[in-house]
């Protein structure tokens, strides 16, 4: 596999369309259902404003794919360090490894565990230095990502209807 040097800059609301696009292309063709769970428009519209961040991957003109980390708001449901039983939550600032999607024919070249990184930088420098992300055990891209990320499995839960694998990070590796 080719290997490449994307640009990674952050993804604004003007960028919705081309978001939903990506992943409409992603929920085409996936091998089950269960394996990613749409988020609504307005779920994208927040995603792609402050306080969230979402980073992009960019060869030349084309968003290859990107990764968003949401900043938990009181009351907004998204907490999911409330839920892990490995670590104490109370004692770190936590924010949500909440999305990544790569394009199909960038796939296999790192790019989550690059935006990973890159996210783990942004929220190091925003005082988070605990991470969160669920994923279904059965996407292996998924995981193999995490886990190269430094994510450790928590516990196995139900989310969105689907069973998802709760992750968590803390002391993030920030150098890219
Ligand atoms: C999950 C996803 C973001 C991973 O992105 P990626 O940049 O391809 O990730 P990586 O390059 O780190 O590869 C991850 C694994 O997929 C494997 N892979 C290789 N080629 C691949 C290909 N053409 N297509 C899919 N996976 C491939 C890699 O070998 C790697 O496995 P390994 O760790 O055993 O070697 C991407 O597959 C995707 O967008 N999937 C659909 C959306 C989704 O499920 N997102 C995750 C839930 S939020």
């Amino acid at each position: 596999m080719a290997l490449i040097s994307p640009t990674i800059r952050p993804c604004g609301p003007e960028h919705l369309e081309t978001v939903l696009a990506i992943e409409q292309e992603a929920v085409s063709c996936l091998e089950r259902p269960d394996l990613l769970r749409r988020n609504t428009p307005e779920m994208w519209r927040r995603c792609l404003a402050a306080p969230h961040l979402c980073l992009g991957a960019w060869v030349g003109e084309e968003l290859a794919g990107f990764a968003v980390l949401y900043v938990p708001q009181p009351g907004d449901g998204e907490d999911l360090s409330v839920l892990l039983t490995k670590v104490d939550a109370a004692a770190h600032t936590s924010a949500n490894f909440k999305i990544c999607i790569v394009r199909p024919q960038w796939r296999g070249r790192g790019l989550q565990v690059l935006l990973g990184k890159h996210l783990g930088r942004e929220a190091r420098a925003r005082g988070i230095d605990l991470l969160c992300a669920t994923a279904s055990p059965y996407n292996k891209p998924s995981v193999h990502s995490l886990l190269a990320l430094g994510y450790q499995a928590d516990h196995i839960l139900t989310k969105y209807g689907y069973e998802r694998m709760l992750f968590y990070c803390v002391n993030f590796d920030i150098r890219i």
